[in-house]
């Protein structure tokens, strides 16, 4: 029943920070999918034999890919396919199913917090048997076989039905429909004080969680409303949809204002967060209060006493270079490692690995730790939400007492999107020749103390990554240039920007670095390569 499909290449498989991304209409071409399915499975020697967990965030195409996939593992051998019901797994839920049953891989499909629908986006994230995302040397292999692939294979069979819980076979491949949500809660449920949360709802406390009708409904209702006893409701666009139900499901200022309202309004409740498509992002508001995401990793690492799974210490903390040094001071007053790492998830995993992390995070929105290899959107609610249990304190007195013991970082984030490929690499191309004589040089008021392109060396495969480029000013100010690697539309510059006050925390953040950012426009010539005079976006 097995069959060999002849294809041609397509060009523009190759994968980014996260797994491939593209356009649906891109994707829906005859042989696209199977093309890229192939390729990876040629590129890892083969899925004979393998054990896989396969799932996605319920997006567009999400439903005709996975049969798709399960066809194609079936006919290239494969001898399990781990699935979740429906199709279904959030991101971290299925790092957690890789690694629990130690599992040789997973694919993820999801184009994370892009927006879905038809003509919205859509992708595919691989993961290996270390529970994280494929390195950047497997995904180049993977888009070297996309180049020269001739032919797949995949099973001439009816749709599987993937609706009820339970084993089934598909030629001698077998198929495990799983309760997407069961191994996940057992997991937090080991993690955090179940009782110390239950406690805090019963007393009053009040709560939304925003799935943007995206993969986290379900679990959200199971976990806050079913087992912690938050009201019924708490869980707000708690129904996964195809196209999100036109939401750009980004848990932020921007994507999520519908919450931001809902929080600075009179009847805002104690606390609200949000996820995005795939479950991996969060954003934590307290009432009439933002968390910007680098802080919430440094007051989660400050506190982590207070969680049951790490009271008797952490290894570490790591952060991407392009988010805010906040963390930084505490790993210097914890007396635990601390590391920058590229932008990706992916590179936090050697770190983790090694044991020299427990916690980790971006700017963008993502904070987890080594109990996966992913990042964590429910797992970062449930740490404020054991905080805010713990100490009977609301999320903006957490916040503010982090201020005064380690002073604040103001930090934003500046998008400029849809800028032309080429244009894009000559400015950072220019940028960087131009770093050294920044030096000494004072713009706006701010003296450049160092520039140079942010370089990493991995300290477990020592493979070097470059990712960025850094401007440092006296005072503790910084601001850090790179290009986006998941967008699907032309290029976008990210420009990240902070300054740092030991004393005044009340100011507000875009007047605060308004200068920093015109000596951005100025330093990368900004508006010369794309005709910008803002940025398309403030995160
Ligand atoms: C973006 C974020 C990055 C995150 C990635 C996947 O990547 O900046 O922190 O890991 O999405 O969620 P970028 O588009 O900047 O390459
Ligand atoms: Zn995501």
């Amino acid at each position: 029943m097995s069959k060999t499909v002849e294809t041609t290449p397509f060009q523009n498989q190759k994968m980014g920070t996260a797994g491939i991304r593209q356009k649906v209409q891109i994707v829906k071409q005859k042989n696209y999918i199977e093309n890229f399915i192939q390729s990876l499975f040629n590129a890892i020697g083969g899925v004979e034999g393998q054990s896989f967990v396969l799932g996605g965030d319920g997006r567009y195409l999400n439903d005709i890919a996975i049969q798709t996939i399960i066809k194609m593992a079936a006919a290239n051998g494969m001898k399990k396919l781990i699935i979740g019901q429906n199709g279904m797994l959030s991101t971290p839920a299925s790092s957690h199913i890789l690694l629990k049953y130690h599992l040789d891989g997973g694919l993820t499909l999801s184009a994370s917090h892009n927006p879905g629908g038809e003509n919205g986006d859509f992708g595919i994230k691989y993961a290996t048997n270390s529970g994280g995302q494929c390195s950047s040397a497997i995904s180049e292999r993977i888009y070297q076989q996309t180049k020269q692939i001739t032919s797949y294979k995949i099973e001439d069979v009816e749709d599987i039905d993937l609706s009820k819980i339970g084993t089934q076979k598909l030629g001698n491949m077998e198929i495990e429909v799983i309760d997407p949500v069961k191994d996940y809660l057992f997991m937090m449920e080991e993690i955090f004080d179940f009782e110390a949360i239950k406690k805090l709802f019963q007393s009053g406390f009040t709560f939304v969680f925003d799935a943007m009708n995206a993969v986290t409904g379900p679990y959200a209702i199971q976990i806050f409303e079913e087992v912690l006893g938050a009201p019924k409701g708490s869980v707000h666009q708690a129904v996964p949809m195809p196209d999100f139900g036109g939401l750009h499901p980004d848990p932020n200022l921007k994507y999520a204002k519908h919450l931001v309202d809902l929080m600075y309004s009179d009847h805002a409740p104690d606390f609200a967060a949000a996820n995005d498509g795939d479950g991996d992002r969060n954003m934590i508001l307290g009432k009439k209060f933002f968390v910007s995401p680098s802080d919430s990793l440094a007051i989660l690492t400050d506190n982590y006493h207070f969680i049951p799974a790490y009271k008797n210490g952490i290894s570490g903390v790591a952060k991407s270079a392009a988010t805010s040094t906040a963390v930084k001071r505490v790993a210097e007053n914890l007396h635990i490692n601390y590391f920058e790492v590229p932008t990706g998830w992916k590179n936090f995993c050697n770190l983790m690995d090694s044991n020299r992390i427990t916690f980790c995070g971006e700017e963008s929105f993502g904070t987890g730790s080594s109990h996966i290899r992913e990042k964590d959107g429910i797992w970062a609610v449930l740490f404020w939400l054991n905080i805010i249990a713990a100490t009977g304190k609301s999320v903006e007195q957490i916040t503010r007492d982090f201020w005064k013991k380690y002073g604040r970082t103001y930090y934003l984030r500046y998008d400029f999107d849809g800028i032309d490929t080429a244009v894009a690499d000559q400015m950072m191309r220019d940028l960087e020749n131009n770093l050294t004589s920044f030096v000494g040089q004072t713009f706006n008021g701010y003296t450049v103390k160092e520039a140079y392109p942010f370089v990493y060396k991995d300290p477990v495969d020592g493979l070097e990554t470059k990712n960025g480029l850094l401007v440092y000013f006296d005072g503790g100010a910084r601001i850090c240039f790179r290009l986006s690697g998941t967008g699907t539309n032309g290029a976008t510059l990210r420009v990240y920007i902070e300054s740092y006050d030991q004393n005044d925390f009340d100011k507000n953040s875009e007047h605060e670095l308004q200068n920093l950012l015109q000596v951005a426009f100025k330093l990368a010539k900004i508006t010369e390569f794309t005709g910008k005079t803002q940025p398309d976006l403030t995160t």
